[in-house]
């Protein structure tokens, strides 16, 4: 199975828990600017939540290389929201991408709250949520 993790991040907040599940997987975590490569079985992309909603960056990910992304599956960070799902979704469905359902998202630092999150559990828990996730499809 080829995997590939993508990110979109504003303050690295995201990028810690891509770097956890990439180093996990063996792979490379790359921002958005990098489209993928190759038809991929399964897409770990991270994103969070601005304004009650994910980044149109993150949306124009999915649009522009829905034909290369065989299952996608979402981690992400955000002050309070519990999952970036429900917006993505609306974007995969449109796309005719498929989303998997679990996800992992925590609690990432904005201004004073949730200072020196992500933290070590939650990086631990990223990890383990991709590796997971990649033995039961293998
Ligand atoms: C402009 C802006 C708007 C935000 N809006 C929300 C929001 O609606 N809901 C929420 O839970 N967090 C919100 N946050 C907090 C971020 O989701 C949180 O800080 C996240 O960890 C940022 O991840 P990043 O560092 O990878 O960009 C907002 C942050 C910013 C900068």
């Amino acid at each position: 199975m080829n995997i590939a993790v993508r990110y979109y991040t504003r303050s690295g907040n995201t990028k810690k828990l891509a770097e956890a599940v990439a180093r996990e997987l063996g792979v490379e975590a790359l921002n958005l600017t990098h489209p993928l490569s190759e038809p991929t079985d399964l897409v770990f992309l991270g994103c969070s939540y601005y304004a009650f909603d994910v980044d149109g960056h993150v949306k124009d990910f999915i649009i522009d290389n829905a034909l290369k992304i065989r299952k996608l599956a979402l981690f992400g960070t955000s002050a309070m929201m519990k999952s970036t799902y429900k917006p993505v979704k609306k974007v995969t469905d449109g796309a005719g991408v498929e989303l998997i359902e679990k996800q992992f998202h925590c609690r990432g630092s904005f201004g004073p709250a949730n200072k020196g999150r992500p933290n070590e559990e939650d990086i631990k828990g990223a990890a383990e949520f991709a590796r997971e996730l990649v033995s039961r499809l293998s």
